[in-house]
């Protein structure tokens, strides 16, 4: 469909999709200029997924899509129509943490927190594909994933720690109360 500016946002037909998020399939109705962050935020919840710059350049809002790493702030909603969603509250089961996740506590890696879902994800996305990363690699992998606390050091260091964890088959840890 063409964009026709004289036509106001709200006429815009809605278009049914079908997501599936971390492992659960939702019908959502979305506008065709919707974009992702905002259906998987204010229509289905996943508040993990947060927004900094809005423009693809801080990874706050990062997800796996069909297990490749996309910023959903620039991802029409349609454009996931069928596919795979991995957010953050995904990672690991519930009552669980996923090695990446414990990693982040075991190095008190997190300040704000604010970063962290994205991190967390891209981290992930490494792991998948390379579970023995040397530093260059985490650093490579984690260039588009700002921190505005400036907590590098620590996410560089919780990155080796994941990939230990899941070298050593560690995937998922109880959440200790
Ligand atoms: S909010 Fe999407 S990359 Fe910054
Ligand atoms: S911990 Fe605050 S933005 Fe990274």
């Amino acid at each position: 469909m063409a964009f026709d500016p004289s036509k106001s946002w709200d006429t815009y037909p809605d278009i049914e999709i079908t997501l599936n998020v971390n492992g659960k399939n939702y019908k959502v109705k979305v506008k065709p200029y919707e974009r992702l962050i905002d259906v998987l935020r204010y229509k289905l919840g996943f508040t993990g997924v947060k927004e900094g710059c809005g423009r693809g350049e801080c990874g706050a809002c990062v997800v796996l899509m069909d297990g490749e790493l996309v910023p959903s702030c620039l991802v029409l909603a349609v454009r996931a129509n069928g596919k795979k969603i991995i957010t953050v509250e995904g990672l690991a089961p519930e009552g669980k943490l996923h090695a990446v996740q414990k990693a982040f506590l075991d190095t008190f890696a997190v300040q704000c927190g604010f970063c962290f879902p994205g991190f967390a994800i891209a981290i992930k996305h490494l792991l998948d594909k390379n579970p023995n990363p040397s530093e260059e690699e985490i650093k490579e992998a984690l260039s588009g994933n700002l921190c505005r606390c400036g907590s590098y050091y620590r996410l560089i260091k919780a990155a080796k720690l994941a990939s230990e964890y899941v070298r050593q088959g560690k995937i998922y840890f109880d959440v200790k109360r």
